[in-house]
This record gives C-alpha cells, structure tokens and sequence, in this order.
C-alpha cells in the first residue's frame, strides 16, 4: 500500500499522481487529495493505483449514490460536485478548441438518474460464475454484477436483478465472442421519461446452435413481466446477433409482448422509438439542446434544411414549424421507418427522410439548394467524403451536434477550409457524472 498526492486529472477523469519517479493514475480519487492506493502493473509506464482510502479528501467530494463508483467503467466523475464536474468539463473543452471561445456549458437540472437506455452485458469467468451488469473501468470487458446505480431510474435495475435471478436458475451461458458460444449477450432497458413508456431487449446469440426454446424465452420473459407489474403493457423485444465469419454481422427481432416501440414526448412533438433506433439519451437535456441549437441557428420560416444522420426525425420534427422543408437521412432501416411513422403522427408536411448512408446520398444532392445543414454524427464524426460535399454545397450554415469534441475538433478546421467560420461554440451537459459533452457547433458562410 502506498500513500500518495492527487496532482492532475487525467483524460480519462481518474486522479494522477506521480509518486517515487512512477506516474500512477487512480479511478475515484480526485485533484488534491491524499490517497493510499494498491499499485498495479500498468501500460505506457504508467501505473494502476486501486484506491484504498482516501486520507485527505477534496473539498469537492460528495457521498456516493452507488455502490460500484470504485470500479464502474460507467461513471469516473462520480462523487464530485456537479459544480466540480462541470468546471473540469469547461476547462477540457476550452484546452480542446484553444482558439476559439467557448460558451460556459448549459448544466443538467438533475445529475443523477437521468439516463433513458441501458445496454448490461451477461458475462461468466473461467469457473462459470454468472455476473450482469456494467463493465470494469479498464478491464478488457471484465463485468461486475450490478445492484445499484445513479445514471438510470430503479426500475432498470430491479429488471436487471430479475432477469439475474432467473438466469442463476437456468443452465444457459453467457455468450462468449471468441468463440461464437453460447446464448445470453445483453440486457436493455429504454423507457420514455415523459411518459412512462418502459421496453426491455434481451440480446440473443443467433447462433443456432445455443439459440433459446420457446419455454426458455418464456421464463425471461415472465422475469421481466413480473419486475415490471406496474407497468401495463411493457414492450418485450429479443434481438438476434448474428455473427458468423467472413459474413456481415447483422441482427434479427423477435417481438414478445407489448408495443412495438415506446413513445417519447420532446419539444411537445411525439416520438415513437422501435429497439434498434437511437434516441437521445438524456430527454431532459436533448430537448435544451435542440432549443439552443435552433436558437444559435435561427431559422427563416422559408428555409430548406437537410438533418443529417436524423436518427428517428426527431431534430428535423422539432424544427419543422419553424422552416419551409426538411429532408433527414439515415442509415438505420428500424430509424427511418421511426421517422416516417414520427412525421406521420406529427402531422407534418414536407419533410422527408431517406434511408442510406451520409457519404453516398448526400452527394446526390449536393446541386439542391439548402439553407441551413444540420449533423449530428456518431461518436467517429464526420466521413472525408461528406466534408468533400459540403465544400462543394456551400449552405449559408451549418450546425453540427456533436457528442464528442474530439471528433469536432478535428472536423472543425475541415468546415473551416471549406470556407465557413465558426460562430458560436456551444457546450451542453448531458451526461453529468462522465467526462462526456454534447457540443453546439455553429458556422457560416464567410463569403455570402
Ligand atoms: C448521434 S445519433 C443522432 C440521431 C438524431 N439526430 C437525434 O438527435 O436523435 C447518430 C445517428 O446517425 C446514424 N448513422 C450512423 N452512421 C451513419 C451514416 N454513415 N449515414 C447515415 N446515418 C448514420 C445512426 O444510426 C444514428 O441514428
């Protein structure tokens, strides 16, 4: 055991300290505080420090509200103020984008319990001992068994200790990648925060080979049906994951029981959300940064915007009263009907969305006159063909959401050599207790 000073945060949100010539980097301790640690082997010459107890704590440190916050690879900032997290956030984000300003993040009303999807893996060691749940911060995919947390509502985990429960009861195995073995991948929980909506997905090994009899997906079933009493009609989904070598990967639906989807309710629009669609994580949060967005871009009620990699319509739905037409694209085939039943609902007119890749159909459009481009890319940001026809579309603006700076960073000096200056740079917290950040990017054309 060794005593050590907490003098930097890492990249990662853990604590470092440098210690007898060794840098070592500890999860769950803060910057300044005293710190006995475990040191383990660790890689690029810096060592792993498992927190023992803390001898002298930050002034910023709050009780935890979980049990896991020591090893959870899903919170790192958990136990500091809100207030702290976000001074790290904003000083992060300024160091990433050092020539430019950058507007003080918009905070989350609520830190805690925020989140409406949760992805669990099913897991066993080498002694067949069952775990579900999370994974272990930088562990190589090593799973904890989960009985708490403060990122998602109780009902998520009171379905994850059923479904536990019953598999403990069962002889089937956790699927095995390596290996393409067994049954059980994943455990998800989505829920419709305004309405109450609740769906649960068990991800299914499409193996034939350790595919799941009709009693065996009855009893999960009834395991989640129980755990969910006071929720009519809970959407029961499995999802078949299909892997096998030299083939695309692709996956399958089995629909159980309730709806086909769960409803959601943003910028008083409705959205209807099937089990392998996207949808915005945090509602409360998305539904500011959807306000903020459309308030940097301030639209004309002539406008024509494209929404790109639109998920299920719902940037394109939520601006639409406000501009003439909008075309949304996207990849995912279950997202784009999501958007066509969206539009439908909404009872909008004159917004269309297209299923395809951003790179491929995009370019078909480059010669349509747009106003305003809207992307929201995944994590990866934006591909090198699609900033090629953004250069050559030369849309009066762009307004890129990004939910992770680093992509934009790099994506930001590409949009600015296609001649358009960044206007406003604009964070909003929508994962408090992570180091994560949703990023407003706002950029015009410099010469109109
Ligand atoms: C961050 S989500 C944004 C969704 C939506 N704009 C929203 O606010 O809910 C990114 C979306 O891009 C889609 N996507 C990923 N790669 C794509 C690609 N190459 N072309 C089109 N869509 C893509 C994903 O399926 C996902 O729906």
């Amino acid at each position: 055991m060794e005593q050590c000073v907490i003098e930097k945060w890492t990249d990662k949100g853990h604590g470092r300290a440098f210690h007898e010539g060794r840098v070592i980097d500890i999860k769950g301790a803060f910057l300044a505080e005293t710190v006995q640690v475990e040191v383990k082997k660790g890689k690029r010459g810096v060592k792993k420090g498992i927190l023992q107890s803390i001898k002298i704590p930050s002034l910023e440190r709050i009780p935890p509200k979980c049990s896991h916050s020591q090893i959870c690879g899903g919170c790192n900032l958990h136990g500091l103020s809100y207030s702290s997290q976000v001074a790290l956030k904003q000083k992060n984000v300024e160091k990433l984008f050092f020539t430019h300003k950058v507007e003080p993040i918009l905070e989350a009303q609520d830190p805690f319990y925020y989140r409406n999807k949760m992805e669990f893996s099913f897991s066993q060691d080498k002694e067949k001992r069952k775990y579900l749940g999370l994974v272990e911060e930088d562990s190589r995919g090593k799973v904890f068994s989960q009985n708490s947390c403060a990122l998602c509502p109780e009902w998520m985990i009171s379905t994850l200790k059923a479904v536990f429960d019953h598999w403990c009861t069962t002889e089937l195995d956790a699927y095995y990648l390596h290996t393409n073995t067994g049954s059980l991948r994943t455990l998800t929980c989505r829920a419709g925060v305004n309405t109450g909506e609740r769906m649960v997905i068990l991800g299914l090994s499409g193996n034939p080979l350790y595919a799941l009899s009709y009693e065996e997906l009855k009893g999960f079933q009834q395991a989640i049906t129980d755990a969910n009493k006071c929720c009519e009609d809970i959407s029961i989904f499995v999802v078949l994951t299909h892997v096998e070598k030299g083939t695309p990967t692709y996956t399958s639906e089995i629909h159980l029981s309730g709806k086909d989807h769960y409803k959601e309710i943003l910028c008083e629009k409705t959205f209807l959300v099937s089990p392998q669609s996207f949808f915005q994580p945090n509602p409360k949060q998305a539904q500011l940064l959807y306000e903020t967005a459309f308030s940097l871009l301030k639209p004309n009620s002539a406008d024509r915007v494209l929404d790109l990699y639109c998920g299920v319509g719902s940037i394109g739905i939520c601006l639409k009263d406000r501009v003439d037409r909008v075309l949304g694209i996207e990849l995912n085939r279950y997202a784009v009907c999501d958007a066509k039943r969206n539009i439908a609902i909404n009872l909008m007119e004159n917004i269309e969305v297209i299923v395809g890749d951003v790179k491929d159909v995009l370019v078909q459009h480059k010669d349509a006159p747009f106003d305003s481009i809207i992307l929201d890319p995944p994590r990866a940001g934006l591909d090198e063909q699609v900033i090629q026809t953004l250069h050559q579309m030369q849309a009066k603006k762009i307004l890129y959401i990004s939910c992770n700076p680093k992509s934009l960073a790099k994506d930001l000096q590409l949009i600015e050599n296609c001649g358009y200056k960044v206007e406003c740079l604009q964070p909003v917290d929508q994962f408090p207790q992570t180091l994560h950040l949703e990023m407003i990017a706002l950029f015009t054309l410099k010469n109109l």
